[in-house]
C-alpha cells in the first residue's frame, strides 16, 4: 500500500478487543508489538461492549477507544479499524449488543430497524475513528473494515453493505474501506476487479482470511504441520484463489492465523497451539504469503488477551490467549522472536513491496522447492525456499541456481524441520551491492547489516566491489575471498553466535555485517533508526544532541550494545549507562544492565464468607421484580403455546445470572421440565419451595458446544403437595451465540425458554424475573449479572464485609447455590518493575478437578472470568495491571456457585507470577 507517498509493506498484528481500564497496559502491548516488528495494529470495536441499551452510546468505553487510538499513534503504529457492526471474534453475540437479540428485523440485512441501530453505532464509533485518520494528519488509522465474513450475498446483504459504506463515508471516513471475505470466496471485491466469478461490493480493497496452520489434538498434543497455501501470485489464481480475486488492489489478508482459540472442557490447548503455530509455522506460512505478494498481512491474534466478564462467546472461555506471540500475561513467546525477524525484514527490504512471479527455479532435490519473485524496477530477486510439500519436516541440503543481472551462481542451502527461508539477490545493502546471501536479512541501517541463519548451518554472503575491499573479521569466524575477475567478495561461515565483519572499500560506505544464529538474532531490536543488542525488550529509542535515550525491559541481567546516530551519552530507562566503542562501530555498555528484583507475593489467607441465593427461599420478597408478562418475542426460540415469554433478553436482562420465581397454587407437580438457554457450559439450578432440586449443565468439551437444553427434575414426594408454591430457578447464561451464519443465531433465547409441569404448560403460574440490577458505569454492561451478591454490591471493593464470618480456603463444605468469599491483599511491586500476575484456583496440572462448582472472579470489582471446576480447563486468570493495583490494596470477591456438599467447594486460591521485568 502507498502510505504517505511511500510504498509500505503493511505488517499488522491483531490485538483482542478487550477493554481494560489501563492505558499503561495498552501502551505496553502496543510497544511490544512495535518492538517485534509490526508497523500496524488491527482491532475490532465491540459494539456490544459499548452499547448497554438501544440508543445508548455515551458509555465511557467509547471514549476509551479514543485513548487507545491515541496510544497506537504515539507508539508509531498504523491502525486497521474494524468496527463491525458484526465482528464475530468469539465475543458475546459476535459483537452485537445483547439488546439486538429481541429486534424484529434480521441482523446483517437491510431490515430498517437493524440499519437504524447500526447507524447509531457507526455514528458513535465513526466520530472517534474519523478523527484518528492518517489522512487528516491527526492519527494513524489507515484502513476501515465494514462487517466481517458476510458470507450471505443476496440483495439484502448488498444493500446492507452499501449502507454501511455510505454511512462511513458520510461520517467522514476517508481511508480505504474493505470487507473480510471468510475463506476465499471472491465475495465483495472492489468494482475495479475484472476477475470472472467474483462478486463486486461497495469496497475499495479486497481482503480475505485464512487459518491454515493446523491446530492441536484434543489431548493437547501437537499435530502434524499443514501445507502452506499460495494465496497470491504463486497460486492458482481466480475468484477463489485469495488475493487473485482482485487484480487491481494489493494482496491483503485481513486475518491470517496467528494461533487459535480454545473451548470449555478442552484440555487447554494454548501452549500447544503456540508450538504448532510457532516459529516453523511462521517461517513457512508467513514466508509463503510474502512470496505471494500479500503486502497487507494481519495476523490474528498477535496479542490475544482476556475475554473478561461476559465477553466470551459460548465457544470460548475467559482466556483468549490464542497461543499468540504475546501471551495473555503480556510475555513474549519464542514465536514472537521469529515474527520479529520477519517483520524487520519486510519493513527493511523495500523492493519486496512490488514483485512479480519470477521464472521457475529448479532445485537439486525433489524434497524442496523455490518460489521466486522479482522486483522489475530494482532487479532484486527473492528466493523463498521451502520443503516440497511445505509440511515436510525432513533435513535436506540442496543447491539451486541464482541467475541475476550479476551473473549465474549456485547457492547451497539446508532446510531442517518445519522451516523456510527467503533469500535476497541483487540488492542495495547500505550502499554496498549484495549479489546474494544464503543468510536471511533481518534488517540494515546506518552502515550495519544484520543477517541471520539457523545455528550450525553454513552460509555465504557475496558482495560486489570494483576493487579489493579491506575485510576485517572482528568477532567469530568467517572466510573472505575476493575474485578480482568478477569483483565478488565471498564471505563464508557457519552461523554460530555472532560474527562481525567490517568491510571498507573505496567509493563505498563502510559496512559492518553482523551474522547471527537464531538465538543471537533474538537479542537484536530495531527501533526506528537505532539497532540495539542485548536487553530482553527495547521499547523506545530517542536520539537528540548526541544522546540516545532507550527504554525497555530486562528479565535477567543483559548486555547493551547500540548502533545508531552519532552518540556520546546513552541512557537506559532514564539512567545513564557507561559505554565504550564496540567492535563494528557501535557502543557497548561497560557493565551489564540489571535484571529485575525478586518479588514476593502475599498468601491469600484471611477470607470472609457469606452464603446467598436467598431467592430460593419461599418467603423471599420478589415484589419488586419484573413480572413476566410478554406474550410475543423476537428471539428465535419461542415459549410453548400458552406460556408467557420468559427469555431474559426480552426483559432487559442480558448478561450473567438470571433468577426466575414461578408462583402457583394447588398441588405440586411430580416432575418439572425446563427448556433453557445458557450458552457454552451454561448452568441451571432449581428449588421448589426452598428445597433444592438440583443443577443441570449444558454439555461441553466440543469446539461448537450446544447452548440450550431441556432438563427434567423429579419432585421428591416429601415436598408439600398443596400450594402456594414457588419454583425458583437460577440460570447462568454463558453468553449469546455468534451470528456467523447470518441466521440470527444471537437471538436464541437465554434464561428460561419454557417450563412444563408433568408434561403440560401449567396454567396460573406467575413468573417473576430478575437479572443484573443495572450497568456498572465504570466497568460496563459485560461486568455483572444478577446474582444476589452482585445486586447488593458484594463484588465491589468498597463493600463492607466485616460482619461476615471468617472462613478457611480451601473450604470443606458448600451449600447448593451461591456463596461469596472475600479477601484483601497488599502488593508492593517496585515502580521500576512490571509484574504480570494471575490468580490460580485449584490444581493447574489437571484441566478439571471434577468438583461441581464454579466461580466468578471479581478483582477490585472487575469480573475477571469464570472458573468451572468440572469443565475446565482454565485455572489461572490473568489479573492485568490497571485492574490490579501493584502498589496498594486489592480486593478479591469470589462468587462460588455449587451443587452443595463436601466435595463441591472452593479449592486452593493463590496469586501467581506470570512474568517479571525491570523497566
Ligand atoms: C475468523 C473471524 C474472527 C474470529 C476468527 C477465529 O473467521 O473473522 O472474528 O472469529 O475466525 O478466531
Amino acid at each position: 500500500m502507498i502510505i504517505d507517498g511511500r510504498r509500505t509493506f503493511v505488517w499488522s498484528g491483531e490485538m483482542h478487543p478487550f477493554r481494560l481500564p489501563s492505558p499503561d497496559l495498552w501502551r505496553d502491548v502496543l510497544q511490544k508489538m512495535k518492538a517485534i516488528g509490526f508497523n500496524t495494529v488491527s482491532f475490532y470495536f465491540d459494539w456490544g461492549y459499548h452499547s448497554p441499551a438501544p440508543g445508548v452510546y455515551d458509555f465511557t468505553g467509547v471514549r476509551d477507544m479514543d485513548k487507545l487510538l491515541d496510544i497506537a499513534d504515539q507508539t508509531g503504529l498504523y491502525v486497521i479499524a474494524r468496527p463491525g457492526p458484526y465482528i464475530n471474534a468469539e465475543t458475546d453475540g459476535g459483537g452485537f449488543p445483547a439488546w439486538l437479540a429481541t429486534q424484529a428485523g434480521r441482523a446483517r440485512s437491510d431490515a430498517p430497524d437493524y440499519l437504524a441501530a447500526t447507524d447509531q453505532w457507526q455514528s458513535a464509533i465513526d466520530a472517534i475513528i474519523a478523527r484518528h485518520q492518517l489522512t487528516n494528519g491527526t492519527g494513524s488509522v489507515i484502513l476501515y473494515q465494514i462487517e466481517n465474513e458476510l458470507a450471505a450475498t443476496g440483495t439484502s446483504q448488498r444493500n446492507y453493505l452499501q449502507h454501511l459504506y455510505d454511512k462511513a463515508r458520510a461520517d467522514g471516513i476517508q481511508v480505504p474501506i474493505f470487507h473480510n471475505d471468510k475463506g476465499r470466496n471472491g465475495f465483495w471485491v472492489p468494482p475495479s476487479s475484472t476477475v470472472p466469478g467474483t462478486l463486486p461490493g461497495p469496497v475499495d480493497l479486497y481482503a480475505f482470511d485464512g487459518y491454515p496452520g493446523g491446530t492441536c489434538h484434543t489431548d493437547g498434543s501437537v499435530g502434524s504441520p499443514s501445507v502452506a497455501p499460495d494465496w497470491g501470485i504463486q497460486g492458482a489464481g481466480g475468484a477463489k484463489g485469495g488475493a487473485s480475486a482482485s487484480n487491481m488492489t494489493p494482496g491483503f489478508t485481513a486475518e491470517f492465523g496467528g494461533g487459535w482459540f480454545d473451548y470449555w472442557g478442552s484440555v487447554g490447548t494454548y501452549p500447544c497451539t503456540a508450538v504448532r503455530q510457532g516459529s516453523g509455522y511462521e517461517r513457512v506460512f508467513y514466508g509463503t504469503n510474502i512470496a505471494n505478494r500479500l503486502t497487507v498481512q494481519n495476523f490474528y491474534m498477535v496479542s490475544g488477551g482476556t475475554s473478561w466478564g461476559w465477553l466470551p462467546a459460548p465457544v470460548v472461555y475467559t482466556s483468549y490467549d490464542y497461543g499468540a506471540a504475546i501471551d495473555e500475561g503480556r510475555q513474549l513467546r519464542p514465536k514472537a522472536q521469529t515474527l520479529k525477524t520477519l517483520g524487520y525484514f519486510v519493513q527493511t527490504v523495500d523492493p519486496l513491496t512490488e514483485v512479480d512471479k519470477g521464472a521457475d527455479v529448479p532445485t537439486s532435490s525433489a524434497a524442496v522447492r523455490i518460489e521466486h519473485s522479482v522486483n522489475a524496477e530494482t532487479g532484486t530477486n527473492f528466493y523463498f525456499a521451502v520443503h516440497n510439500p511445505s509440511n515436510a519436516t525432513t533435513d535436506d541440503s540442496f543447491t539451486f541456481p541464482i541467475d541475476t543481472a550479476d551473473g549465474s551462481y549456485t547457492a547451497s542451502l539446508r532446510l531442517n524441520g518445519q522451516d523456510a527461508k527467503t533469500l535476497v539477490a541483487d540488492y542495495d545493502l547500505e550502499g554496498n551491492h549484495l549479489v546474494y546471501s544464503t543468510s536471511e536479512i533481518e534488517t540494515h541501517l546506518r552502515g550495519v547489516a544484520l543477517l541471520h541463519g539457523r545455528g550450525g548451518e553454513a552460509g555465504e554472503t557475496v558482495l560486489r566491489y570494483p576493487s579489493r575491499p579491506t575485510v576485517r573479521v572482528l568477532q567469530g569466524e568467517a572466510g573472505a575471498a575476493y575474485d578480482s575477475a568478477t569483483g565478488d567478495l565471498r564471505l563464508t561461515y557457519l552461523h554460530q553466535g555472532l560474527i562481525r565483519v567490517r568491510i571498507t572499500a573505496p567509493d563505498r560506505p563502510a559496512l559492518t555485517v553482523l551474522i547471527a544464529d537464531e538465538d543471537t538474532a533474538t537479542q537484536f531490536w530495531r527501533v526506528d533508526d537505532v539497532l540495539v543488542r542485548g536487553p530482553q525488550l527495547v521499547r523506545t529509542a530517542r536520539s537528540h544532541g548526541g544522546r540516545l535515550d532507550l527504554t525497555g525491559d530486562t528479565t535477567a541481567s543483559a548486555p547493551l550494545e547500540v548502533w545508531g546516530p552519532p552518540t556520546r551519552v546513552v541512557t537506559w530507562n532514564g539512567k545513564p549507562v557507561a559505554v565504550r566503542p564496540s567492535a563494528g562501530g557501535g557502543l557497548v555498555a561497560v557493565r551489564n544492565l540489571d535484571g529485575p528484583r525478586k518479588i514476593t507475593l502475599p498468601d491469600l489467607t484471611a477470607w470472609r464468607y457469606a452464603a446467598e441465593s436467598p431467592e430460593a427461599a419461599p418467603g423471599f420478597d420478589d415484589a419488586a421484580w419484573r413480572t413476566a408478562d410478554l406474550t410475543a418475542t423476537n428471539s428465535t426460540t419461542k415459549p410453548p403455546a400458552g406460556q408467557v415469554v420468559l427469555t431474559a433478553d426480552d426483559y432487559g436482562f442480558h448478561h450473567g445470572d438470571v433468577w426466575y420465581r414461578g408462583h402457583f397454587d394447588g398441588a405440586a407437580p411430580t416432575a418439572v421440565t425446563v427448556d433453557w438457554g445458557g450458552g457454552g457450559a451454561g448452568l441451571m439450578q432449581a428449588w421448589l419451595d426452598g428445597s433444592y432440586l438440583g443443577q443441570r449443565t449444558i454439555p461441553s468439551g466440543v469446539a461448537s458446544p450446544p447452548t440450550r437444553n431441556n432438563d427434567t427434575f423429579t419432585i421428591p414426594p416429601s415436598l408439600p403437595t398443596d400450594g402456594p408454591h414457588v419454583l425458583a430457578v437460577m440460570v447462568r447464561d454463558n453468553s449469546h451465540n455468534e451470528d456467523g451464519g447470518v441466521n440470527d443465531a444471537h437471538k436464541e433465547g437465554r434464561g428460561l425458554i419454557g417450563a412444563t409441569f408433568d408434561g403440560v404448560v401449567p396454567a396460573g403460574v406467575t413468573w417473576r424475573i430478575q437479572g443484573a440490577a443495572g450497568v456498572d458505569p465504570v466497568r460496563g454492561p459485560l461486568n455483572n449479572g444478577g446474582l444476589y451478591g452482585e445486586r447488593n454490591g458484594w463484588s465491589l471493593p468498597a463493600f463492607n464485609d466485616r460482619s461476615w464470618a471468617r472462613r478457611a480456603v480451601p473450604d470443606d463444605s458448600a451449600i447448593p447455590g451461591t456463596s461469596w468469599y472475600r479477601t484483601t491483599f497488599d502488593l508492593r511491586i517496585p515502580p521500576d518493575t512490571d509484574a504480570s500476575l494471575g490468580l490460580t484456583i485449584g490444581d493447574p496440572s489437571v484441566p478439571r478437578s471434577g468438583r461441581h462448582y464454579r466461580v466468578l472472579i471479581f478483582v477490585n470489582g472487575w469480573n475477571m472470568g469464570q472458573y468451572i471446576a468440572d469443565v475446565g480447563p482454565q485455572h489461572t486468570f490473568v489479573l492485568p495491571t490497571g485492574v490490579l493495583n501493584p502498589r496498594g490494596r486489592n480486593t478479591i470477591a469470589l462468587a462460588v456457585t455449587s451443587d452443595g456438599g463436601a466435595a463441591n467447594t472452593l479449592e486452593s486460591v493463590h496469586l501467581t507470577t506470570l512474568g517479571v521485568a525491570s523497566r
